[in-house]
């Protein structure tokens, strides 16, 4: 996989299987989940760059957290991208709500194996701590038929959220038991040296361990100043996880 990833060969390796076994017509799915900027998208962008080179469809979903999102808003956009139909409601026959949903998430299912008996297929789910109840319904659905399909799903989400609420969690874990899930830890300090010289900061290697401090300082600093929220930034003051996060002698494993 092409993109510049540091410390995450098992991942990477996981997200191999899953679209091999895909492509065979043994779909799976796999969620990443952490702390903010933790590089859970980026793993799904490496899921999409490898599963397109091998001739995979890739359509993505990502919930949208400012509100007003319709229900299913993620699997539209990506049934969308894959010229599926989404059922609307004159297409549901007018029963109690239940069952009007059940008929909607089947429908979707019918659709995706529909269109992935005839090429494979990567949906990637980006941030699902903030999708709706039905999206993640819609999910567990789906990711119990994925093992008879030629369709791989990779979702992300974060691990503490303050907008989770204890239905989403509980359908997360239904989720959970339908594939793999990878927790992402913090990059290993010789990871952050590399991805460190890697945004073009040169020095020598017998300097490398006497400047280790300031590797540390300087990758924490290209973090932050990442669009997205930095992990460091996202812990308490003075507690034992920000103090780990500073302090190059005590993140060392
Ligand atoms: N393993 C890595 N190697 C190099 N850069 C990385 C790695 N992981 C993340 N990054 C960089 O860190 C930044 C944040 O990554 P990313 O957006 O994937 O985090 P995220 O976990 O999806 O965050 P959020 O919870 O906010 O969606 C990006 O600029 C990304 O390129
Ligand atoms: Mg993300």
């Amino acid at each position: 996989m092409g993109h510049a990833l540091f410390g995450r060969d098992h991942e990477l390796d996981e997200l191999r299987v899953l679209l091999a076994g895909a492509a065979q017509g043994r779909g799976g799915l796999v969620m990443f989940v952490g702390e903010p900027g933790i590089g859970k998208t980026s793993l799904a962008d490496a899921a999409a760059e490898a599963a397109a080179a091998m001739g995979f469809r890739v359509a993505w979903g990502r919930a949208w957290e400012s509100g007003g999102a319709p229900p299913y808003f993620p699997w539209m956009q990506a049934l969308g991208v894959l010229a599926c139909r989404f059922p609307d409601a004159s297409s549901v026959a007018p029963i109690d709500a239940e069952a009007a949903r059940f008929q909607v998430i089947s429908m979707v299912a019918g659709e995706l194996r529909a269109a992935s008996a005839k090429a494979p297929i990567l949906i990637v789910l980006d941030d699902l701590h903030v999708a709706d109840l039905s999206s993640l319904r819609m999910l567990h659905f789906v990711a119990r038929e994925l093992r008879s399909l030629k369709l791989a799903i990779v979702a992300t989400r974060r691990d503490v959220d303050a907008r989770l609420t204890p239905e989403m969690a509980a359908m997360l874990a239904k989720i959970a038991r339908e594939g793999r899930t990878l927790e992402l830890g913090r990059l290993e300090r010789a990871d952050v040296a590399r991805l460190v010289r890697a945004e073009g900061v040169r020095i020598a290697d017998d300097l490398a361990v006497e400047l280790e401090p300031a590797i540390w300082k300087r990758a924490r600093a290209i973090r932050c100043s990442s669009a997205r929220s930095c992990a460091c930034s996202s812990r308490a003051p003075g507690t034992r996880a920000e103090r780990r996060c500073r302090s190059p002698s005590a993140s060392a494993r």
